[in-house]
């Protein structure tokens, strides 16, 4: 499918033939997104970054990624400071913005509000996370990290078993990987999760109409034994409001290095979208883990900056001109 012109609002939109479109440019990018080659093929091009909820990763790898394809970036952050505080609608911004932009990126609580902009919008937009719905750059840099940690151990992604543990309820950036773990072959999607915060039948559904095996499990070491990939995720208590508060009781999910060691494969490939909630005591990927070399989640989030910039550059239609386009650095910090 050509992206060229076109809003990535959810992960459905990719099918395998694309995303190995983008990931083959991606490849290209990844000298770039280092600073080891340079390329302005966005020079004059701006990209409006409209972030109405905390962010520091996505909103930054955006920033960095469209920088570094030559291209300017303008931003808000939060509602505190945007004429939505007046009662602008979030229409009448994306309209407004796409006349000073020639690309937008929106996180926003509301889910809807990415479609409302996308109707209103003259610029492609970019959804960069809509309330509980989903996240589809995360997820395409997921899988782009889960491709290459599987090539590198000789594995196939066909045929694995993916534990996907945490909060999938609240938890958007599952949603979309689902959709896109979809597309594989014969996967079992483990589901682990306390009862109260288990994933939305939707995904279930779709990832089974796939021909998917779906297991759901409450309990973290039955549920991540064996498995080929661990992604886990963070309890959203920004969303979860009293199905937090339930948590107590509902079972250990903290995910430590002893965990690990004890019910994991030496393969396995161990992932997080960050950031991971590490205060004490937190249900979420402890910090002990940091030594195991199964933790991918760095190498994860490096893949931020060339994904990013390979959707840019196939949602602006100048994929093919990047490769004539690079030359060499005189400086590199890395
Ligand atoms: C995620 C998000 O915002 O959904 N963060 C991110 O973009 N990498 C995950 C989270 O906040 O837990």
């Amino acid at each position: 499918m050509d992206l060229t012109g076109q809003h990535i609002l959810s992960s459905d939109q990719f099918d395998l033939e694309t995303l190995d479109a983008l990931y083959d440019t991606a490849d290209l990018l990844v000298s770039v997104a280092k600073g080891r080659q340079l390329i302005r093929i966005l020079e004059g091009a701006v990209l409006a970054s409209l972030f109405f909820e905390p962010s520091t990763r996505t909103r930054l790898s955006f920033d960095a990624a469209f920088m570094r394809l030559g291209g300017a970036v303008s931003h808000t952050t939060g509602v505190v400071f945007s004429s939505i505080m007046k009662g602008a609608s979030i229409a009448d911004t994306a309209r407004v913005i796409s006349g000073y932009a020639d690309v937008m990126v929106i996180r926003h609580e509301d889910e809807n509000a990415i479609v409302e902009s996308a109707q209103a919008s003259l610029v492609p937009v970019i959804n960069g996370g809509n309330g509980a719905g989903e996240h589809p750059t995360q997820a395409l840099l997921d899988l782009y990290t889960i491709r290459s940690e599987f090539q590198c151990l000789g594995r196939e992604i066909n045929g694995s078993r993916v534990a996907l543990v945490g909060d999938l309820k609240y938890g958007r950036t599952i949603h979309s990987l689902i959709k896109l773990l979809s597309l594989h072959q014969n996967l079992t999607i483990v589901c682990v999760s306390p009862p109260h915060l288990t994933c939305p039948q939707v995904y279930l559904d779709l990832a089974a109409k796939a021909g998917h095996r779906i297991e759901i499990c409450a309990d973290l070491c039955t549920g991540i034994a064996g498995c080929d990939l661990l992604y886990a995720t963070r309890i959203q208590a920004e969303r979860a409001g009293e199905d937090v508060l339930n948590l107590a009781g509902s079972g250990d999910f903290r995910i430590t290095k002893a965990k690990l060691n004890a019910y994991c494969l030496p393969h396995c490939v161990v992932m997080h979208p960050l950031p991971r909630d590490s205060r004490l005591g937190a249900q979420d990927l402890a910090e002990d883990t940091k030594a195991d070399p199964r933790l991918a989640i760095f190498r994860q989030s490096d893949s931020g900056v060339p994904v990013r910039m390979a959707l840019f550059a196939h949602v602006l239609g100048i994929a093919k001109k990047i490769a004539p386009s690079l030359k060499n650095s005189v400086w590199s910090s890395k």
